[in-house]
């Protein structure tokens, strides 16, 4: 047995949720290592339909161990209505753990997510969810940590020192009401009594885990070009989506990851603002979100589409140390005459092949495309990649000889049975 960890290489919602689901059968625990409720994970399980937020998609395999860890932002209202929502449908939570380490996320960061984005006049299209300035509080040292939640004298404590500041922030820069001290202590009391038996110390039990030899899967949210440090910043998210960030957010050591498992779709989506270089519009992007059904599960905005883009992938690549690929969604491109890889950027005369930093420099790129004749046949219902039309598994194979990332399964639609296997991924 061993450790497997799964990211997005794109800009998220590239499958992850469906494809940690697939590896989760086989994983005795599954754990989430960053972000918060800014992900949205849909996961088709025979006629039901799951939208996990926070908790890993792991739990829709009975008697797996779910832990959301110390990299983590949660916002326990949303945890809590959805443990109960699963709960409704028949699924056991008690496996469900949460990180004493992982930081709350408060009212005031949901309104401070709006205000400042409000005030930005660059606008980073964030979920409005408050995970910047949960994050923001984390690193200022004045965040609130679960392990205080829980504990009524301590968190009282911390929310005196914290709303103090908050709340002058929120009069004198931004003008709005000062939030109640009395109103949130007495809300997120009942918030802290409701999760106190699922919090626990979840570096320690995870690295148990592994030691002991038992299967585990870290379950990413995002995806690389959303990452804090190498993605297209500052239009990114608050954390760290790469497979190096397992070792912080999950509390273990870097000897213990054994293979990572890079999700991608076979065109390119992003919400949110930012630069895409292969992004397309009118016509053929409206005909692709209609195909991929690409609205966010979290904010329900119309996805912004474009073909793959070999330079991402090969950044996304080469920061996770990827040992395998999934490709998802590959029945989106049935029907087109032709489909295109973007290799590389044209910037003033020279082809770039690697991903800049600078976003004005992305801005001034053409993409270079290399064009591959298409296929008609509806993908979602062959039962083997071998009988996968020749133009569909040239794509592939041509998408790994450009990126240099080894595909191990191709996924053609929601269902599990869906799920076109290349190369068994194991623990
Ligand atoms: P935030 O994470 O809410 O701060 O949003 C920052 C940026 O990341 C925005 O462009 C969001 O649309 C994007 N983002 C955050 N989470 C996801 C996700 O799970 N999928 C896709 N985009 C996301």
């Amino acid at each position: 047995m061993g450790t497997i960890v799964v990211v997005g290489t794109q800009w998220g919602d590239e499958g992850k949720g469906k494809i940690t689901d697939i590896l989760a059968e086989k994983a005795d625990t599954v754990v989430r290592f960053q972000g918060g409720n800014n992900a949205g994970h849909t996961i088709v399980i025979g006629e039901e339909t799951y939208k996990l937020h926070l908790v890993p998609s792991g739990i829709l395999n009975p008697g797996k161990l779910c832990v959301l860890g110390s990299g983590m932002v949660i916002d326990p209202q949303v945890l809590i209505n959805e443990i109960k929502g699963l709960e409704e449908r028949g699924m056991d939570t008690s496996n469900i753990k949460i990180s004493d380490r992982a930081h709350v996320i408060m009212p005031y960061h949901r309104q401070l997510d709006k205000l400042e984005e409000e005030k930005r006049t660059s606008k980073i299209g964030t979920t409005h969810r408050g995970i910047g300035p949960a994050y923001f509080d984390k690193i200022s040292r004045i965040g609130i940590r679960v392990g205080e939640l829980i504990n009524e004298a301590e968190f009282a404590k911390k929310l005196k020192t914290a709303l103090e500041l908050k709340n002058e922030l929120l009069e004198k820069l931004y003008g709005v009401e000062p939030l109640n001290f009395e109103e949130i202590l007495k809300e997120y009391t009942e918030y802290g009594k409701a999760l106190k038996d699922k919090v626990d110390d979840t570096s320690l039990i995870t690295s148990r885990d592994i030691e002991k030899g038992k299967a585990v899967l870290f379950e990413g949210a995002q995806g690389a070009m959303l990452d804090i440090d190498y993605g297209t910043y500052p239009f990114v998210t608050s954390s760290s989506t790469i497979s190096g960030s397992v070792c912080l957010g999950a509390g273990i050591g870097p000897r213990a990851i054994d293979s990572v498992v890079g999700i991608l779709k076979a065109y390119t989506t992003r919400v949110g603002e930012g630069p895409f270089p292969t992004e397309l519009h009118g016509e053929q992007a409206e005909a692709l979100r209609e195909a991929g059904g690409e609205y966010g599960t979290t904010t329900g905005r119309p996805r912004r589409i474009g073909w793959v883009d070999a330079v991402v992938l090969r950044l996304a690549h080469r920061l996770n140390g990827l040992t395998h690929g999934v490709i998802t969604k590959l029945d989106v491109l049935s029907g087109l005459p032709s489909v295109k890889i973007c290799t590389g950027y044209k910037h003033k005369g020279r082809i770039i092949k690697e991903w800049p930093a600078s976003l004005e420099v992305v801005q001034e790129c053409e993409p270079v495309y290399e064009e591959m004749e298409g296929w008609s046949q509806d993908l979602s219902e062959i039962d083997s990649y071998e009988d996968f039309p020749l133009q569909a598994r040239e794509f592939v194979a041509r998408l790994s000889e450009i990126t240099g990332i080894k595909f191990s399964i191709v996924s053609v639609g929601p269902r599990r049975d869906q799920t076109k296997i290349i190369e068994n991924i194991i623990f």
